[in-house]
């Protein structure tokens, strides 16, 4: 059978503004171009998995469906990103289209003299609806437990701290895929994340998971605008194995790379991957969507083949993963600068 990817999580329109510079208070400015993309973490991370899957044109080894919400009768969910989604292999029957509310939306503006750098501002709408958990649950489990499970930080908390609670139980126990992106103000409490499988974070998200641990306020640590150090990845790394019992965490590094710990009873193994050297930066968003979703899918292919992750090439997968989000980085948009797996 193919493996099962279910991403329960956000999506958006992004309207994308290009600029040369931000503007400041009070300032108005010309800028370069407005552009409206299909978007959210969730599904463009459901895109990533859906595309990764993707070994040649025609056949997708891995079977990707997409939970979440929209608002009814909205002609940007209909003309592009249901369109998108399903293009890259993605089911959209778990996408409930809500009466009496907008569809989540990001506004991005992309800074072209500061290296495609975004500045992002986002308006839940129907994602702030998907709270039922028992419909969640029993879409996500409708035909079997789904080999993987992705989740992100643009549906609520108690979403998704239900979620985590629900799947990383005995009853439904399955591979989850947390990306806490964006971090919820009030943090994730780390007994939140017990039996997690994956963990993957950024620099920021990783600081803010830690701002509630008072045995690390000890740990030196790095300030607040310094990469972070090898050692501290370590330890804070050794922490979540340790305390939440989570076989393997990732830390984004932007243009440092992708450090990851992965540690069983008998063995761990972390490393720091430097990232792939790209020519010309056109536009970073989607990058981190573009990495887990194609870990996600690395994921998902293993455990088609081995119960459990023991012996999962998690050094091949992140290197996979990099090689995807390098070339999302040279494309514009989030969801369609995505490369299909076979490219
Ligand atoms: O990660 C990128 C995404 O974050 C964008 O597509 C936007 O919708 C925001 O949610
Ligand atoms: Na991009």
């Amino acid at each position: 059978h193919k493996p099962v990817i279910r991403v329960v999580g956000s999506l958006n329109i992004d309207f994308v503004t290009r600029t040369p510079r931000v503007p400041g208070p009070g300032e108005t400015l010309s800028a370069t171009s407005m552009t409206v993309h299909p978007g959210g973490k969730g599904s463009n991370q459901a895109v990533a998995c859906g595309k990764a899957a993707f070994t040649s044109p025609s056949s997708q080894d891995v079977v990707v469906e997409m939970i979440g919400a929209v608002g009814a009768n909205d002609p940007y969910y209909a003309s592009l990103l249901k369109p998108t989604l399903e293009k890259s292999g993605v089911s959209t029957t778990g996408v409930e289209e809500m009466e009496g509310v907008q569809t989540g939306t990001a506004t991005i503006i992309v800074d072209e003299g500061s290296h495609g750098e975004n500045r992002i501002l986002v308006v839940p709408g129907a994602n702030a609806r998907v709270n039922d958990l028992a419909k969640i649950i029993e879409t996500a489990t409708k035909d079997g437990i789904p080999d993987v499970v992705v989740m992100q930080g643009e549906i609520p908390r108690s979403t998704v701290l239900g979620l985590l609670k629900a799947f990383n139980s005995p009853h439904y126990k399955t591979c989850v895929i947390f990306n806490p992106a964006p971090m919820f103000p009030e943090g994730v409490p780390i007994d939140a994340l017990k039996g997690l499988a994956v963990l993957v974070v950024n620099e920021t998200e990783c600081r803010q998971l830690f701002t509630c641990v008072d045995e690390l306020k000890t740990v030196p640590t790095s300030g607040l605008d310094e990469p972070m150090t090898e050692l501290e990845l370590n330890r804070l790394t050794t922490y979540l194995h340790n305390k939440a019992g989570i076989l393997i965490v990732v830390v984004t590094l932007g243009s440092q790379g992708v450090y990851y710990s992965f540690e069983t009873p008998d063995f761990l193994d972390r490393s720091l991957i430097p990232a792939v050297k790209v020519e010309r930066v056109v536009d970073t968003t989607g990058a981190g969507d573009t990495f887990v979703g194609y870990f996600a899918t690395a994921v998902a292919r293993h455990l088609a083949q081995v119960k459990g992750l023991e012996n999962l090439n998690v050094r091949e997968a992140v290197g996979r993963a990099n090689e995807a989000a390098a070339k999302c980085v040279q494309r514009n948009g989030a969801m369609e600068s995505i490369p299909f797996g076979y490219e």
